[in-house]
């Protein structure tokens, strides 16, 4: 059998589908075009949303997550909530070629648009939780505006998903990033969007990979707070909290196979050190098995190449 045909049904018969697949799409009103950490990996110029989309349509994916990459920060990160906006113009855009057949997310946060690269706002030193969550159910609110189908919180702020829900109301879905770990990982993420803060620690409200209850918890209190998706993050070292959170609670559950992992193994790939199409497609097949019934990944346009419609 060819490898290729061998994948396709080592996929099948871990469960995966395309409808299980999130393609993420960084949209950007800078020039840069590459992200220099994730080999193979493009910005879309907020110009070409449409052609990008359409391709991931042709592809056979439905779902994507947009994150923005703005032009330039300021204090506040004001370009995050502006009704002309990156994320709110390429929403627009997306919804008004493609409608109800793309199931659009858009990534909720600060940090991205701000000056400290944090994802909530600093005053003093500090991240100021309440001051945070107003101006995040502020971007929900101007992402559902657009025409957002599913809104996603991932600044992990106390609260976020009741106050987003209040601004909300039943307008838009919410997915939040309930259990989002502190993690070097998301580094060429912030490469992405950042260039500079590569290195940011973000461990005073991610979760540390030491207390599994409290990922179980913040899951929890999000869907008490009217989360519709909840999500664990990222995904290989966190397969047990996978499943764990598909055993203790009904509703859907989302991975983020984040930009790190992309990165290692593209990395060792090239090298020739590790067999690359092999690890993207088991390392993805872990996540499905383990329980996620939506899996974000960079690797998603290549393993839909081995799915059937
Ligand atoms: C924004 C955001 C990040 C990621 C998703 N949304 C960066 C961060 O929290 O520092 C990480 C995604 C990835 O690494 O693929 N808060
Ligand atoms: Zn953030």
């Amino acid at each position: 059998m060819q490898a290729k045909d061998r994948y396709a049904k080592l996929l099948f018969d871990s469960g995966l589908r395309k409808e299980h697949l999130v393609c993420p799409l960084f949209v950007s009103e800078r020039k840069q075009k590459t992200v220099s950490a994730m080999p193979g990996m493009n910005v879309t110029p907020a110009t070409r949303v449409v052609e990008q989309v359409s391709s991931i349509r042709q592809a056979g994916l439905s779902s994507i997550i947009i994150f923005g990459i703005p032009k330039d920060r300021n204090k506040n990160g004001s370009e995050a909530y502006d009704r002309n906006g990156v994320v709110q113009r390429a929403v627009r855009e997306i919804k008004g070629s493609f409608g109800k057949s793309i199931n659009l997310i858009t990534d909720v946060c600060l940090c991205q648009y701000n000056l400290t690269g944090h994802c909530g706002l600093l005053v003093n030193g500090s991240v100021d939780n309440d001051k945070s969550i107003e101006l995040l159910a502020k971007i929900a609110a101007s992402h559902a505006e657009a025409g957002s189908d599913v809104v996603a919180p991932s600044a992990m702020m106390d609260g976020q998903v009741r106050a987003i829900r209040h601004a909300l109301g039943k307008d838009a879905k919410i997915l939040s990033y309930s259990a989002k770990h502190s993690s070097s990982l998301y580094a060429p993420f912030r490469s992405a969007a950042f260039a500079k803060q590569g290195v940011i620690n973000k461990s005073s409200y991610q979760v540390s990979f030491s207390n599994p209850r409290q990922a179980l918890r913040e899951i929890e209190s999000d869907i008490k707070e009217g989360a519709d998706i909840v999500m664990v993050k990222p995904g290989l070292a966190y397969l047990d909290l996978i499943r764990a959170a598909k055993d203790n609670f009904s509703v859907p559950l989302a991975v983020q196979n984040v930009s790190g992992e992309y990165t290692m193994i593209k990395a060792a790939g090239k090298r020739g050190w590790i067999d690359e199409e092999q690890w993207k497609v088991l390392s993805i097949a872990s996540m499905k098995r383990a329980g996620a019934d939506l899996i974000i990944s960079y690797f998603a346009l290549d393993v839909a190449g081995y799915l059937a419609e």
